[in-house]
């Protein structure tokens, strides 16, 4: 049986983020963010605390508020969403990501956040491992440097300190490292629509991706 999920996937920076939330608040749909709950994992990881304990304490002290500008993470009451914003937790992310253990960890957590209402989930692997029977898959990607670019202006914005060409740098390795793991590569499901919005602004991504959306609800 197809489930009422959307599956947004594809590399760092492609804007799968702002697009999730957009179609979320449109169809009143609840949302994951993926890619935060690996930062998550690193958090904790860097915690130095152990792979069993860790899925635990992220159902346990770990909340996301979402509103349709950010998502907000409190580790307890802690906010720790700039932490993981980071370009160093996105690196330790996509280390552990290749770890079969950290993909098992997360698998039912993430499954877990689909509910009846619906679901828009964005990440990597979301159309073609944690929701193969998703109703809607979405991939979406741009150049390296548009992404980069888009990159460089969410962290200024959140007034952290950027260097553009090792910001280019750290998306091009990210993107090979998460494109050519054995385990959830980084690839378009067969059944996907593959979204280039390199040339495309947030709106028009938004009014195409929209129309996909008829009749999923
Ligand atoms: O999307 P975001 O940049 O926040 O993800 C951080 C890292 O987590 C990615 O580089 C990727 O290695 C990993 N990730 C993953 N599978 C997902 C989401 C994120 O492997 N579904």
């Amino acid at each position: 049986m197809k489930l009422n999920v959307v599956t947004i996937d594809g590399p760092s920076a492609s804007g799968k983020g702002s697009l999730a939330r957009n179609l979320a608040e449109y169809l009143h749909f609840s949302i994951l963010d993926s890619g935060l709950l690996y930062r998550v994992y690193a958090y904790f990881h860097n915690l130095n605390l152990g792979t069993e304990e860790i899925p635990l304490l992220i159902q346990k002290d770990i909340s996301f508020k979402f509103n349709h500008k950010d998502v907000i993470v409190l580790n307890d009451q802690e906010d720790i969403t700039s932490e993981l914003r980071s370009e160093k937790m996105a690196k330790k992310a996509s280390e552990l990501s290749s770890l079969p253990t950290t993909r098992e960890n997360l698998l039912s957590i993430q499954r877990n956040f689909y509910q009846n209402k619906g679901l828009v989930a964005d990440g990597r692997d979301m159309g073609t491992v944690v929701f193969p029977e998703a109703k809607l898959k979405i991939f979406l990607t741009a150049s390296v440097e548009i992404r980069a670019e888009r990159r460089y202006l969410e962290l200024q914005n959140r007034g952290q300190e950027v260097n553009m060409l090792a910001l280019i740098e750290d998306i091009k390795q990210r993107d090979l490292k998460d494109s050519t793991r054995t385990l959830s590569p980084l690839i378009p499901a067969e059944d996907s629509v593959v979204v280039d919005s390199s040339d495309m602004s947030i709106e028009e991504v938004l009014s195409f991706t929209k129309k996909l959306t008829k009749g999923i609800k």
